[in-house]
């Protein structure tokens, strides 16, 4: 475990503190413990991201969006700067000076010129935003899947995210595995967005803005790393409980390492006889009924997919490292470490406990 690992341990647990005049010191506890996950969590990557930013675009749509805020910002920042000067110039030109006497000024009602400039201008500046920004939306939403695009299926769920590749034949949780894009090789993620309950939002700032997930309806998006590195986001529509627990991982990868991924995904689960008593208890108790191990009679859909739960740095979605200490906390009792989540404690004795953990353990 490292030592952000550690660090996030121990603000997690600062989170389940008795409430009341600490609140302030718990909400910089839990902010700290989201830099410490981030930045340990971009450290184990070979190319670190800094903390999620649309100033920090590297994927064509959240270029765009950032170019589009850049104008939207200046436009604003010229209105504030001429407002405010008006404000101070009159002030400081027409205060009241010794020796000014208690007449009213002058009332001056009407002026055609004025009250067209005032009217005309705020219109005209309407007018440049609602075309700049609907030239933007256009531009994302319009854009073609090029021949190398990759397609995924994303569905929310609370709180984590299941996602299929229909074309790989594979199905994860929680972190999102595509290629990077290059000029030559462009390798777009064109992204089906469902819920099985209530809204999402799919919101990887560096990547592409946000994106609802609702019932009942499919939305479409797509990003485009041209790094290769982890990105990270979050849900970004309230959906219970556990909304803030409901991180976002896009790990982008270079194309041979992409098809390696690829590969050991389309693999069935290791089978390893060490563990086979692990494995039994598994399959006897009801782990079976939410949880798909492939290659098994483990083929539950209402919980992540667990065939290559190794292949995973986060549990709970984003909720605690994948560690052999997390995996027994949480499965001792998953309420503890994401209070809310849907997952029962399945009231097992510690030793069973170890053998379900060995047994996950090799699930690489
Ligand atoms: Cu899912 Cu908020």
């Amino acid at each position: 475990m490292s030592s952000g690992d550690r660090r996030w341990k121990a603000a997690s647990s600062a989170v389940r503190l008795p409430q009341g005049w600490r609140g302030v010191r718990v909400e910089r506890a839990v902010i700290g413990a989201a830099l410490f996950e981030l930045c340990a969590a971009s450290a184990a990557i070979a190319q670190p991201r800094p903390l999620p930013s649309i100033f920090d675009p590297f994927s064509p749509p959240a270029t765009e969006i950032y170019t589009l805020s850049l104008l939207v910002l200046g436009i604003c920042a010229g209105i504030f700067v001429v407002v405010s000067g008006l404000i101070i110039y009159c002030i400081v030109a027409f205060r009241r000076r010794s020796g000014d006497d208690d007449r009213e000024p002058p009332q001056i009602y009407g002026s055609n010129p004025i009250e067209l400039a005032w009217t005309m201008i705020p219109f005209l500046i309407v007018f440049v935003l609602f075309l700049v920004t609907t030239r933007s939306m256009l531009a994302v939403q319009n854009a073609a899947p090029p021949p190398g695009a990759l397609n995924v299926t994303v569905i929310g769920h609370q709180w984590w995210w299941e996602y299929r590749y229909p074309d790989l034949g594979i199905v994860t949780a929680n972190e999102l595995h595509v290629p990077v894009s290059s000029p030559g090789n462009r390798r777009p993620t064109f992204l089906r967005l469902e819920s099985v309950d209530v809204a999402h939002s799919f919101w990887v700032p560096q990547l592409n803005g946000k994106t609802d997930l609702i019932p009942n309806r499919v939305n479409t998006t797509w990003i485009e790393p041209l790094e290769p590195g982890l990105y990270v986001g979050q849900c970004a529509e309230y959906c219970g409980t556990q909304h803030a627990h409901m991180l976002l991982r896009v790990i982008a990868q270079p194309t041979a390492e992409f098809d390696a991924w690829v590969a050991a995904q389309r693999a069935p689960a290791v089978d390893d006889p060490s563990v086979a008593a692990g494995r039994a208890l598994f399959q006897s108790v009801a782990c079976l009924n939410c949880h798909r191990v492939g290659g098994t009679v483990a083929d539950g859909v209402f919980g992540p997919d667990l065939t290559h739960l190794m292949s995973r740095a986060t549990i709970g979605a984003g909720a605690a490292p994948n560690t052999p200490a997390d995996l027994r906390a949480w499965i001792t009792d998953p309420d503890q470490v994401k209070p809310g989540a849907l997952m029962p404690a399945m009231k097992l004795a510690p030793q069973q406990i170890a053998q379900v953990v060995a047994y996950l353990g090799t699930l690489k």
